[in-house]
């Protein structure tokens, strides 16, 4: 429990400093000499209390003044995010004007310059008031003896699984069909052992489409032995190695006195076995997995196969693999079938004609990308208000183009709609590592009064 407490507490700070290091706060900031002041002031309080972050979580569970301590930086925490939203907003609004404003409405800044001068007059004293609130909490800490960089565990290992259903999945059978004939295509080709690849945008739908095929019966019944592994920014070819183990052995992996016992287990696990290992997100272009790749196709029996997801088709060539599937943006009706099941209780054929009608032009907007109808969809799931349709439908985010982000316009757009609330079990999840699996039964999300608490 105290890691989670400590893990949310971490991550409301790391959402605080992420703010304030964004293009629109720091550019609503500069020249601002009174508010960046406050700014670095807050920065070096917040720092100051990450510290002892570790030894107040776990002094909170015995001591009722730590633990009042720890209550109040949260609620700190929180007003410090929804100030640092304000700004960023109001910043992000402006630019926005400034890029549809005409002649006239240019001669006319004054005017809105008036309203940022109360607009800053308003903020300042806010921040003035959250950072009293946390040096006065800092001044604490030192009395009730926290200590610096006590205790905090790790993130637990990645756990890594995959399940999805092919009912779940819209428009992709022509591409399982291929995917699962490359799998249980052998011999006649002299490639029968050997690394196929899935290419293309994030949020396609690549490791959707592994997952239909990792999961099909035909492939269960070919292979004798299948991996999943998320590799994600990090190749790290030791835990792979360690996965294949506890796959072949169905137990965790022992502990090797060196790298060449380790070798020994692995290939002698593999030997004599057909197996198909998935790495899902590849994004190393280095040769030298190549080699490690090949190195375990000679450990299994012809037939044995890799299937790599990746986005870069560079990293597919690195890979040598011998076969390549580009998977391409989803076709109109299948865009609408995925939206329909998101945003409607019961489909869309008792929906209002008109909400339908902006649901059409939403779901254009999404441009063929899986990902983007999902959230959208999930956003307006069994929402009745015309009004909060068109608001979506005529939102400015669809054509901003952040500097240094790719974020899809529909994610940013089914963030900013988020009540705050989830907006902080947004935050939350943020500290798992990506792809990592949440366990319904162990983590419950508890709201208390509007705010947000986790518990495990
Ligand atoms: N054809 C589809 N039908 C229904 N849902 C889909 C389909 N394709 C993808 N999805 C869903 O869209 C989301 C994004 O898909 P997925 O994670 O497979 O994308 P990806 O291409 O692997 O992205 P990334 O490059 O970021 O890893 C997932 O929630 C997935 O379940
Ligand atoms: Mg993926």
């Amino acid at each position: 429990m105290a890691e989670v407490g400590l893990a949310f507490l971490s991550a409301s700070l790391s959402v605080v400093f992420d703010r304030m290091a964004s293009p629109e706060v720091a550019d609503f900031m500069q020249g601002r000499k009174q508010t960046e002041k406050l700014s670095r002031k807050l920065k070096t309080a917040m720092r100051s209390v990450n510290a002892v972050l570790a030894d107040a979580e776990e002094k909170q569970l015995t001591d009722p003044l730590v633990k009042d301590w720890v209550d109040d930086l949260k609620d700190v925490l929180f007003d410090a995010e929804d100030i640092l939203e304000e700004i960023a907003t109001e910043a992000l609004q402006r630019k926005l004007d400034a890029e549809s404003s005409t002649t006239v409405e240019k001669a006319l800044d004054c005017i809105s310059n008036t309203f940022l001068d109360t607009f800053v007059n308003e903020v300042e004293p806010k921040m003035e008031e959250v950072l009293d609130r946390l040096e006065d909490l800092t001044k604490q800490k030192d009395c009730m003896g926290l200590k610096v960089g006590v205790g905090g565990k790790q993130h637990p290992e990645q756990v890594l699984t995959s399940y999805v259903s092919e009912s779940d999945t819209f428009g992709r059978n022509e591409d399982n069909n291929k995917i699962i004939d490359l799998l249980l295509s052998s011999d006649e080709s002299g490639n029968e052992r050997c690394v196929i690849a899935i290419v293309g945008m994030g949020g396609i739908g690549k490791t959707n489409l592994a997952q239909l095929a990792y999961n099909d019966s035909r492939v269960k019944q070919h292979f004798n032995l299948k991996i999943w592994f998320c590799v994600s920014e990090e190749f790290d070819e030791l835990k792979v190695e360690k996965s294949i183990i506890e796959a072949a052995t169905l137990l965790p992996c022992p502990k090797f006195e060196n790298p060449e016992q380790l070798q020994v287990i692995l290939e002698k696990n593999l030997t004599r076995k057909k197996f198909l290992l998935i790495l899902d997100d590849v994004w190393s272009e280095k040769s030298r997995h190549q080699e490690f790749l090949s190195q375990l196709l000679r450990y299994g029996t012809p037939g044995s196969k890799i299937l790599v997801t990746t986005r870069n088709e560079s990293v597919a060539l690195a890979m040598k693999a011998t076969a390549t599937h580009h998977l391409k943006l989803l076709p109109n009706d299948d865009c609408w079938s995925l939206f329909e099941k998101h945003a409607f209780r019961d489909g869309s054929s008792n929906a209002d004609p008109e909400i339908k009608d902006i649901g059409r032009q939403i779901v254009e907007k999404c441009k063929g990308l899986p990902l983007a109808i999902k959230a959208i969809g999930d956003l307006l799931w069994s929402e009745s208000n015309v009004e909060r349709w068109t608001n979506i439908l005529k939102s400015n985010l669809w054509d901003l183009h952040m500097k240094g982000t790719d974020i899809l316009p529909a994610l940013r757009l089914s963030y900013k709609y988020l009540p705050s609330y989830l907006k902080r079990c947004f935050a939350y999840c943020s500290i798992f590592p990506k792809d990592y699996i949440l366990k319904k039964k162990s983590i419950g999300f508890i709201m208390d009064g509007g705010r947000f608490l986790a518990t495990i």
